[in-house]
């Protein structure tokens, strides 16, 4: 139900020049999100009544980016005046009509969870303080924000990292960047901060001293998972707060009954689903939306991008992306599933088997060291070792249409647009140019001819001629 006290602002108006980076931090991923888009959805589970981003650097690359995640929030833009203090005045005048309660995120904390956020609000209405942040106590607080604390307890500021005194540096409670504030005084006591401080910007965290010096008390709420306050600045950071992210993700699927035997080395995107009892095994990215049923093995060093796996599969060093793979089926060693592969249930792509766009029934069998691009094949068929699709002439691809239950022979080659047809067979080493009919049996490849004598007339004294000198008989064929 909307929360119609509720506003949520999200700062994502900085330049992260610590990211160096084309892209705009808040628009680096992990778990197969945006930071921004973290930020969000964990917004979207308080229903606020409005919901509003201050934008700036690159501000249409992010107004887009938050138009495909949450349509109905209001981007507002920030002026060139810096800080996080700017960022919210800039947002206060877009919510004049609005007198419930603000809370104010960092578009660069992905991990704040929804129940710490919910806390977070209740706590504050439940204390009736003009403002509540969240802090967090932490093992390394370099680069936060500090949490000043009178010897009551009571919180009187926030002093920046580059404006602390030594005493202060050593404080282990910072700042997470998350406040809710009622909006009469924020509106009030905002337009009073300053840039006079190491950044010459406008701070956002000196409201807190301000408050506290006009007799309104402002709580503050630790954080119990630390790890929920990790703010993203840099590349050290954004890997940190990914694998924190993944151990989570990783973590929810055991308890939901999956075999992860390394999370160390598996990643999963939070956009992916696992069935109970699949079991991953080590070095396997399990990406966007993949969905593993049930019982399957996959892994170890295979990464599924927008997948499904059926049940019972089993995929095993392969990379594989918007492939569907049947139930029973089993992939690889050594496969490369293109855009496109779809292998029926109990069906096999083998080993150092590349796929596009292939259609593989039921049963059916690709077992070593092919390539099948735009093919159909049908049911209960097998691809002999070796066979390459060609599918393309330079200019066009063209389809190949395999039947069921068809033979194929070791090392042939299907060019395309060409139709083998229902319980064909084919040679070893064909060439199939022209459409083979239901039951036939194609063969192009010459027959073979032996030249007797050959190695004896033309590399004498070579150790392949004493070999044959040594043979017990030559060949019981006649020359072809
Ligand atoms: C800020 C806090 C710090 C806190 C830390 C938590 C201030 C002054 N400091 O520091 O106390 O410990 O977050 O992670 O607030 N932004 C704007 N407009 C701006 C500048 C920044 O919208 O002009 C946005 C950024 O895009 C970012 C967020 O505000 O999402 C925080 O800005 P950042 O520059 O990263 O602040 P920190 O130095 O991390
Ligand atoms: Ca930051």
């Amino acid at each position: 139900m909307t929360d119609n006290n509720l506003a949520v602002v999200v700062l994502a108006a900085g330049q992260g020049t610590r990211m160096r980076s084309r892209t705009p931090k808040v628009l680096h991923r992990i778990g197969g999100r945006s930071l921004l888009q973290h930020v969000l959805d964990t917004a979207g589970t308080l229903d606020p009544d409005r919901l509003l981003v201050v934008v700036r650097h690159e501000r249409d690359m992010i107004a887009d980016a938050v138009q495909d995640v949450a349509p109905d929030a209001i981007v507002v833009d920030q002026d060139e005046i810096p800080g996080t203090g700017r960022a919210v005045q800039i947002a206060l005048d877009s919510l004049v009509d609005f007198g419930g309660d603000i809370l104010i995120l960092s578009a660069d904390v992905p991990l704040l969870d929804a129940v710490t956020l919910a806390e977070l609000v209740a706590g504050h209405r439940a204390a009736e303080d003009a403002a509540t942040l969240l802090s967090a106590v932490v093992d390394d607080p370099t680069g936060y924000g500090r949490i000043v604390r009178a010897g009551d307890g009571t919180v009187t500021r926030i002093v920046e990292q580059r404006d602390a005194s030594d005493d202060e540096r050593a404080i282990a409670e910072i700042n997470a960047g998350v406040y809710v504030f009622r909006s009469e005084p924020l509106r009030r006591e905002i337009v009073a901060i300053t840039s006079d401080n190491a950044q010459g910007e406008l701070y956002l965290t000196d409201v807190v001293g301000l408050f506290r010096a006009a007799g309104m008390p402002v709580g503050a709420s630790i954080a119990p998972d630390p790890a929920a306050a990790l703010g993203i600045n840099d590349r050290v950071q954004l890997s940190a707060a990914a694998a924190e992210l993944n151990a989570r993700t990783v973590r929810r699927w055991q308890l939901e009954g999956v075999t992860i035997q390394d999370p160390a080395t598996t990643w999963i995107d939070v956009t992916a689903t696992l069935a109970p009892d699949v079991t991953v095994l080590p070095n396997t990215h399990i990406l966007r939306a993949t969905a593993i049923a049930e019982g399957a093995i996959v892994g170890p060093d295979t990464s599924l991008v927008d997948c499904e796996v059926g049940e019972d599969a089993t995929v095993t060093r392969t990379d594989a992306t918007l492939s569907v793979i049947g139930a029973r089926a089993t992939v690889g060693p050594f496969a490369y599933l293109r855009p496109g592969t779809y292998l029926g249930a109990r069906g096999k792509i083998g080993t150092f088997v590349e796929t596009k766009n292939a259609r593989i029934g039921e049963g059916s069998k690709a077992p070593h060291l092919s390539y099948l691009g735009d093919v159909e094949v049908g049911v209960g068929a097998n691809v002999g070792a070796g066979t390459i699709v060609a599918n393309y002439d330079g200019v066009e691809k063209h389809r190949t249409q395999v039947g069921d239950h068809v033979r194929t022979g070791a090392h042939n080659v299907f060019v395309a647009p060409v139709r083998i047809g229902d319980g064909a067979y084919t040679g070893a080493g064909t060439v199939v140019r022209k459409d083979v009919p239901p039951g036939a049996l194609a063969l192009t490849a010459a027959s073979q001819r032996n030249v007797e004598g050959w190695v004896e007339r033309n590399r004498p004294g070579t150790a392949a001629a004493q070999a044959a000198e040594k043979a017990p008989n030559g060949s019981q064929e006649e020359d072809g």
